[in-house]
């Protein structure tokens, strides 16, 4: 009989769970004994992919930067459109808590959390400078190609892989304002708009951050162009 049993290190049965860790994944869950109540397992495990997935975003823009640096703006352009579909992904996840009634969130918010708040989120704190990593490497692209944004905006089509990689930079954009704003519905819908964050943050101070994107130079091109196309009557 041929040997068809694991031949990785690990824990677990089989190759997958040892490739995977799943032993260890399982293990980073509360006992269903020691939650707050039912709720809290669908409320950690979504705070713990996120962060899982945010982390990967950071690991792919890293990447993008690289692809940057040595005039490989497709390469780029193509791990920023993959680091959108995360965002977008995050956003629909997010959505599945507001199946949770406010009443079963106070229970866990007022013992399980402690002090706790998404905006001490580590993979959230590395996507909000997104933008500001980015954008040396970009406009050192741009200084090499002696071209200017509001020119790339001016004739897409004759800078095209420039044109392209500012797209997938304002998707990304796009979808982080949205998930920001997905965000804030969620936290309106869970504890009204009213109230103070864990933190003594006015829940409704999320606003401001809907509104704030990661590239304003690029946003700023777009109104400077609108500005360039009088009508003619
Ligand atoms: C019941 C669901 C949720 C409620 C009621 C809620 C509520 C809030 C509130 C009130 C804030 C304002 C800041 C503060 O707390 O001090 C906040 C911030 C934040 N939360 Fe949540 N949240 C929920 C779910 C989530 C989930 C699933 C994530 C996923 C990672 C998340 C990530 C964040 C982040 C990153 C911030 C900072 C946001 C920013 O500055 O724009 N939250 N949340």
């Amino acid at each position: 009989m041929p040997h068809t049993g694991p031949i990785l290190e690990g824990r677990g049965e089989t190759d997958y769970e040892r490739y995977v860790r799943v032993p260890e994944l399982l293990e980073l869950q509360k006992p269903a004994e020691l939650l707050a109540n039912p709720e809290e397992r669908l409320f950690q495990i979504t705070h713990q992919s996120a962060e899982l997935w945010l982390h990967h975003i950071d690991y792919e823009v890293d990447r993008a930067v690289a692809h940057i640096d040595r005039d490989e703006l497709h390469l780029a352009a193509d791990l920023m459109h993959r680091c959108r579909m995360i965002l977008d992904l995050l956003r629909e996840q997010i959505i599945i808590l507001e199946t949770m009634a406010p009443a079963d969130y106070h229970v866990l918010r007022t013992s399980s959390l402690g002090r706790g708040s998404g905006q001490e989120s580590p993979g959230f704190a590395l996507l909000l400078n997104v933008g500001k990593r980015l954008w040396p490497h970009f406009t050192d692209a741009l200084a090499r190609k002696s071209v200017t944004v509001l020119e790339i905006e001016r004739e897409p089509r004759v800078h095209y892989e420039l044109f392209r990689l500012l797209q997938a930079f304002m998707d990304y954009d796009e979808a982080f304002l949205k998930w920001r704003y997905t965000h804030m519905r969620l936290a309106f819908r869970i504890i009204g708009d009213r109230v103070m964050s864990l933190k003594n943050v006015p829940a409704a101070q999320l606003d401001a951050g809907t509104r704030e994107p990661l590239f304003p130079e690029l946003w700023a091109a777009i109104s400077e162009l609108t500005g360039e196309f009088k009508p003619s009557f």
